[in-house]
């Protein structure tokens, strides 16, 4: 497995959100972080991604524990998060908020070559090179903190609620943009509210309720199932 989420318990201070939660992402696979708003979802990205140090539990990328590794020595492992709501820098250009991106070594040798790629999922992105961050619709900001998160030439690529907001006709660009990647052999963690178009581009999914893994398995099986009905629809 490349990453592998054992036992892992966070608390905001006192107050412990995420119990016992164990999830598994193998290399180049696709899987799906699913659950209700409050779950716990973003709570374990900011976890894995270090921004939020675990209670207790192991979390490993590649063999290697992370808990111990601040975030700025996760990424370079391989991992980046897209955090949610497309945080990107509103007064720097859409190049500068790339090349932020590749701040560790390997990513910032190969940053050239790596926005070329990028501007060539993201066409918008190229046409927009010079504009400021802030001046971009929010499908293009999505985009943008997309191709800020590849910049650093990750295995593994979380993105936390990718979809919230976005019209109909960019989030099947994103889609497509996903398929890519997937085909590329990237492995991807979709923390998503949306059961069925999750689950339409991840192989599997775990289904998160008040903070517990409530129900995991294949896609196919998750997406008529009567108990992730109830927990998302409470019937
Ligand atoms: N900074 C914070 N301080 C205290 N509680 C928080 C904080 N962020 C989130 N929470 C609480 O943690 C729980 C899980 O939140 P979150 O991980 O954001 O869920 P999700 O991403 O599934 O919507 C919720 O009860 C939320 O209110
Ligand atoms: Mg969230």
């Amino acid at each position: 497995m490349l990453l592998e989420v054992e036992n892992l318990e966070v608390a905001y201070g006192d107050y412990q959100v995420v119990w016992g939660v164990s999830l598994a992402v193998a290399a180049g696979e696709s899987v799906a972080l699913l659950g209700p708003n409050g779950s716990g979802k973003s709570t374990v990205v900011n976890t894995i991604s270090g921004l939020l140090p675990a209670k207790a539990g192991d979390i490993r990328f590649n063999g290697v524990s992370l808990v111990d590794r601040p975030t700025h020595a996760r990424a370079p492992l391989g991992i980046a998060h897209v955090l949610e709501r497309r945080r990107v820098f509103p007064h720097l250009t859409v190049q500068q908020n790339l090349f932020l991106g590749a701040w560790h070594s390997a990513a910032r040798a190969a940053r050239g070559e790596t926005a070329q790629r990028i501007f060539g999922l993201f066409p918008r992105l190229l046409e927009r090179q010079n504009q400021l961050a802030r001046t971009l619709s929010g499908g293009e900001q999505q985009m943008l903190a997309i191709g800020r998160g590849l910049m650093a030439l990750p295995r593994l690529l979380m993105v936390d609620e990718p979809f919230l907001g976005l019209a109909p006709q960019v989030a099947q660009q994103l889609q497509s943009v996903f398929e890519t990647l997937k085909s590329e052999g990237m492995a991807i963690l979709f923390i998503e509210q949306n059961v069925r178009l999750a689950l339409s581009m991840a192989g599997r999914g775990y289904i998160l309720e008040g903070g517990r893994l409530a129900i995991a398995g294949p896609a196919a099986t998750l997406v008529d199932s009567p108990e992730v009905r109830r927990i998302f629809l409470g019937v």
